[in-house]
């Protein structure tokens, strides 16, 4: 939510911004905008909408070269998004000062107020400009940018990320991190700071990330960080290991197509060095937490929200049935307000692709205070979630830029799947050669993927046939329940029309109503190999809705003979395991989504009113 770049050094600042920008995109696109210094002082361009406008904005009035400079993209909060409230903001009578920031500032009103009684002139509605103009106002004061930066973010309350730049000392970047994102990329005579590294990863892989109540003072030879009262910290370096390429489309139609396409490899390097060849799990990441713990554990909660939810109910599944300990899922903004039962016995899985998802944060320091452990499943390295956990698992989708989760879910779900293996085995809840059959069964997983992911026409062509639908409705058994739910909110979120999740056996107990003449109806078939498969039992609700009109879309496996007889259209998966089969059912429901989302003529990347990274509460 709001994404933002800093810079200095050598190279051309505007290209280094505008390419940033572009990268963290997916953060917010109401506005965007840019300050330099260069020759002339300070400049700055903003422009409502997205990054083109304000590349459109720059080529028709052109800014000097500049070897210093900040970038925005927003994600409208406090006021709308209208140029006046792009960010940067100019701060003093002298609009010297440019600042930009990421997060609520909570205290803005009073602060504002007292701005306004010494005759500051605002020229936005957001919170923000108000810490533009105290910062200049105590740097006219104290004649020491650091000092003047600091003693302001200490006086404002709530979440933000700030950056800001002052004409008058054109070697430094000041930054300040409360309770939103802010990484540091440290270059050869140059250094960066980003949202995220995606924002600077095509330049350098050393990055710090910067702690909670911390300060940056960046230039191009040194990078600084004190805590909010000035004590200097020594922070950690780490290497980032994604692939700048992975960051661009790369003549994919869009970062969802290529996202989507990426799949096999995502599942493949979460799963990478994980499970030995005879299904032996081993996961180092998790020896933070002690076995004790792990032994005795009474219940597991997963909290998440959206898409990530979605890969732990599907984790619960597995976890229940392999480690035989009860698993909630919890959405992370309902769990802390109702008071959840929390005992020294319980661990804390938070699922998040960024990491950054302040209800999730929430909810693990909530879960943190209350005494419970905390495991991260994140695909963000330097994330606050995976700072601030007692043990990550990382899910090596890479980055993902569109703003429908696709990759990230298949490779949180194969993590949950990791997970749930390794408690099976730590507790020695079913016979080790059982779960080691099971670990050989999720190595199968990425060629499956593959295969999917070369048999996604038809998938496809039912999106572009079905792109007049008012509504279209999904139903799943068992794990095919969550997977129902993900086909219903990729389709929401891209395609904004009616779509609704259903437990296939529910059905019956009301949202068989909604059922009628050409209704269409995607249904998650399980496979009808195993001794108690479900299949039967979704035949015979499949049976009940066409009997009422509704136009059955099945996802099936391979060899299922009976389900193209109830069915208008079978979109086939490869075999597997049925408890594994989610990987493979999800991904024509991304595929269906994408495409009728772009036959409406929709951007598939950037969906209206959406974030990727939701740092709000
Ligand atoms: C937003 C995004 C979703 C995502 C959810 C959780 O709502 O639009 O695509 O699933 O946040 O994001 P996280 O980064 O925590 O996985």
């Amino acid at each position: 939510m709001c994404g933002i770049v800093g810079y200095v050094g050598p190279k051309a600042t505007l290209d280094v911004l505008l390419g940033g920008l572009r990268r963290l995109e997916y953060r917010g696109y109401d506005s965007a905008g840019v300050s330099v210094i260069g020759a002339h002082g300070l400049e700055t361009r903003k422009k409502a909408g997205k990054l083109d406008n304000l590349v459109a904005e720059i080529a028709a009035h052109p800014m000097s070269e500049s070897h210093i400079g900040i970038g925005h993209t927003r994600w409208a909060t406090h006021g709308a998004p209208t140029d006046g409230n792009a960010h940067p903001h100019l701060g003093g009578p002298t609009q010297k000062l440019s600042l930009i920031h990421n997060g609520i500032i909570e205290n803005f009103a009073e602060l504002k107020a007292e701005l306004l009684a010494e005759g500051a002139k605002f020229a936005s509605e957001t919170d923000s400009e108000v810490a533009a103009h105290l910062i200049a106002r105590e740097y006219e004061a104290t004649g020491d940018l650091p000092t003047a930066f600091a003693n302001v973010v200490n006086r404002l309350h709530g979440a933000f990320t700030i950056l800001v730049i002052h004409e008058d000392q054109p070697d430094v970047v000041m930054a300040a991190r409360r309770n939103a994102p802010l990484v540091i990329g440290l270059g050869e005579g140059e250094n960066f700071l980003g949202s995220d590294v995606a924002a600077f990863v095509e330049f350098t892989k050393r990055a710090i990330s910067v702690g909670q109540d911390q300060i940056v003072i960046l230039r191009a030879d040194s990078v600084e960080v004190r805590t909010f009262d000035g004590h200097p910290v020594t922070p950690e370096e780490f290497t980032v290991d994604w692939d700048a390429s992975a960051a661009s489309k790369g003549g994919w139609s869009s970062f969802m197509a290529k996202e989507i396409a990426d799949q096999p490899q995502a599942v493949a390097d979460t799963l990478m060095g994980r499970i030995d060849s005879d299904g032996l799990v081993r996961l180092t990441e998790v020896e933070g937490l002690d076995l004790g713990l792990v032994m005795n554990l009474d219940r597991l909660i997963i909290v998440a929200c959206g898409t990530a939810a979605y890969a732990g109910d599907i984790a619960k599944y597995a976890i229940e049935k392999w480690a035989r300990i009860p698993v909630s899922v919890e959405l992370s903004h309902e769990f802390r307000y109702r008071d959840p039962i929390i005992t020294p016995n319980t661990l804390v899985v938070a699922i998040s692709q960024s990491g950054e998802t302040m209800d999730t944060l929430m909810a693990t320091r909530y879960a943190k205070e209350k005494g419970a452990k905390v495991l991260a499943i994140c695909n963000t390295q330097g994330a606050t979630l995976a700072r601030e956990s007692d043990a990550v698992i990382y899910t090596h989708a890479g980055p993902e830029v569109a703003v429908a989760s696709t990759k990230a879910l298949t490779a949180q779900i194969t993590a949950g799947y990791l997970l749930a293996l390794l408690l099976g085995q730590m507790r020695q809840s079913l016979p080790a050669a059982e779960l080691m059959a099971l670990g050989q069964e999720l190595l199968k997983m990425p060629a499956r993927v593959t295969r999917v992911i070369e048999e996604l026409e038809p998938a496809k062509e039912l999106g572009r046939e079905f792109a007049n639908a008012k509504s279209v409705l999904f139903l799943g058994r068992n794990v095919g329940f969550p997977v129902a739910m993900e086909g219903a909110l990729k389709l929401k979120e891209l395609a904004y029309i009616h779509a609704e999740g259903f437990a296939a056996g529910e059905l019956k107990h009301g949202p068989i109503a909604l059922i009628e003449e050409g209704q269409p109806v995607i249904v998650i078939v399980p496979s009808p190999r195993e001794a108690d498969s479900l299949q039967p039992k979704v035949i015979s609700n499949i049976q009940e809705i066409r009997a009422r009109g509704a136009k059955v879309i099945a996802i099936a496996e391979e060899g299922d003979t009976q389900v193209e007889a109830y069915s208008e259209h079978v979109l086939w998966i490869p075999q597997s395991q049925s408890i594994f089969s989610p990987i493979l059912a999800v991904i024509p429901l991304q595929a269906f989504a994408m495409e009728l989302s772009t036959a409406k003529g929709l951007d598939v990347d950037q969906p209206r009113n959406l974030a990727k990274s939701v740092t709000v509460e």
